[in-house]
């Protein structure tokens, strides 16, 4: 698996004309793995449509401080990432970088991380001479700032000398070099590992038209997914949201609906995986009968008769596999901590991820979660409100943990 699979990388594009360029290094990333969110200043708008963008990174374009629901998305998007890339990096760029000016969302999400950070320079090469300019560059290099570029070649308007910049590939390639060197030479702390995440809502139909279903997103498990795959591990997703789930080399989608179809796809799959992390909300109950024709409000009152569905997680537990851990998750609106010990004894699970999905910006749908981490032997670990990436690696640390004291364990395998 490449080092790019699963990671989070801001793609930064300021106002140049190499920004075109920037296009090519969004798919490339893309195409390798990568979650990429774009983040174009207002000058780099002038280059390149956002649509362009929309159109190929992960996330939709940003251009402010002021234009996503998120209160802080400098932030969100400093912590979350494990790279930036700023592509092309003109001579403003540089130098708010290196003086520590956040004037617009691209310089705040610099000052906001603690990730690597690619700058690659392009300009025309009376400025890239300057020594302002060149002092900047020394300066960020100087703090671990990857410089990569500019090369000699053609420029804008027909001149010819340094300051083009570097080629798509070579970009590519440094992304690829920071992360690996990132994720260690073992290959990540999951290398070697099968990780099964479920994720999603499932859907159970009343009829061709309605379905009985909740407010699951996907995005904690897909969060989940994209971690594990970004720490090594080889990873199977079922969910019933494909359509936002992450891609990779390392990453084995499988698209499902029904309760019924998931617990198919999870029992077949779980059989020679190390961690399953069942995020997924999976119905409790589905009709008995589904219409076959559309139930219309003419045929009057309308009973709907329910069935409970298997318990996916509860079965895995009796037939726990050898060593294998097993992740629940529980969406709880009162007493968690009670509430939680209940499901894990229950289910016969090693770990449960409990949150309160009253509280604000918690759970569905949110890009945040908080959560209690719980096991079996009565230890917990608190997450406060923390993006849903941040949480997927605290619980990938807990089950990563049990998953070698079942291994090792008085050296047994359980
Ligand atoms: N789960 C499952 N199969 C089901 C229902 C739930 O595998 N049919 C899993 C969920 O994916 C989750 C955990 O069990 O990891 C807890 O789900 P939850 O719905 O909170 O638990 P329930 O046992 O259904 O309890 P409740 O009465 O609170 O719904």
């Amino acid at each position: 698996m490449g080092s790019l699979t699963g990671r989070r990388i801001v793609l930064g594009v300021t106002g140049g004309v190499a920004a075109y360029k920037a296009v090519e290094v969004c798919r490339r990333l893309v195409d390798a793995g990568a979650h990429v969110a774009p983040v174009l200043t207002r000058g780099a708008l002038h280059f390149v449509g956002r649509a362009t963008f929309d159109a190929l990174a992960s996330e939709p374009v940003q251009t402010s401080l002021w234009d996503e629901p998120h209160p802080i998305p400098h932030t969100r998007l400093g912590q979350g990432a494990d790279l930036v890339v700023v592509c092309p990096a003109t001579a403003r760029l540089l130098s708010d970088y290196r003086t520590g000016r956040s004037g617009d969302l691209l310089t705040a999400t610099l000052l906001a991380t603690r990730a690597p950070v690619i700058v690659c320079p392009a300009m025309h090469t009376e400025m890239w001479e300057q020594p302002s300019v060149q002092e900047n560059v020394e300066v960020l290099a100087s703090r671990g700032v990857t410089v990569v570029g500019p090369e000699d070649g053609r420029l804008a308007g027909g001149d010819v000398g340094e300051g083009r910049l570097a080629d798509p590939a070579t970009v590519v390639t440094a992304a690829e070099e920071v992360l690996g060197a990132t994720r260690g030479d073992a290959g990540g702390d999951l290398a070697g590992l099968t990780v099964l995440v479920t994720a999603g809502g499932t859907r159970e139909p009343i009829c061709p038209v309605r379905f009985l279903g909740n407010r699951s997103s996907g995005k904690q498990g897909h969060a989940l997914v994209a971690e594990a795959a970004a720490r090594g591990a080889q990873v199977r997703c079922v969910t019933t949201q494909p359509g936002t789930a992450p891609a990779g080399p390392g990453i084995d989608v499988t698209a499902v609906d029904t309760a019924a179809e998931m617990a198919a796809a999870v029992i077949a799959q779980a059989v020679d995986a190390d961690i399953v992390l069942m995020a997924a909300a999976v119905a409790d109950f589905r009709p008995v009968e589904v219409a076959a024709e559309k139930i219309k409000k003419g045929d009057g009152p309308t009973e709907i008769i329910l069935e409970p569905t298997v318990d996916i997680l509860a079965e895995l537990g009796r037939s726990r596999i050898n060593g294998q851990v097993l992740v629940g998750f529980a969406a709880e609106t009162r007493d968690l901590r009670q509430n939680a010990v209940a499901k894990l004894a229950a289910k016969g699970i090693d770990l449960i991820v409990a949150n309160d999905v009253s509280a604000p910006q918690v759970g569905f749908e949110h890009d945040t979660n908080a959560v209690l981490v719980m096991d079996a032997s009565g230890g917990a670990r608190e997450v406060s409100l923390a993006d849903k990436r941040e949480v997927a690696g605290v619980v990938l640390d807990a089950a990563l943990a049990e998953h070698r004291t079942n291994r090792t364990g008085n050296g047994d395998v359980r």
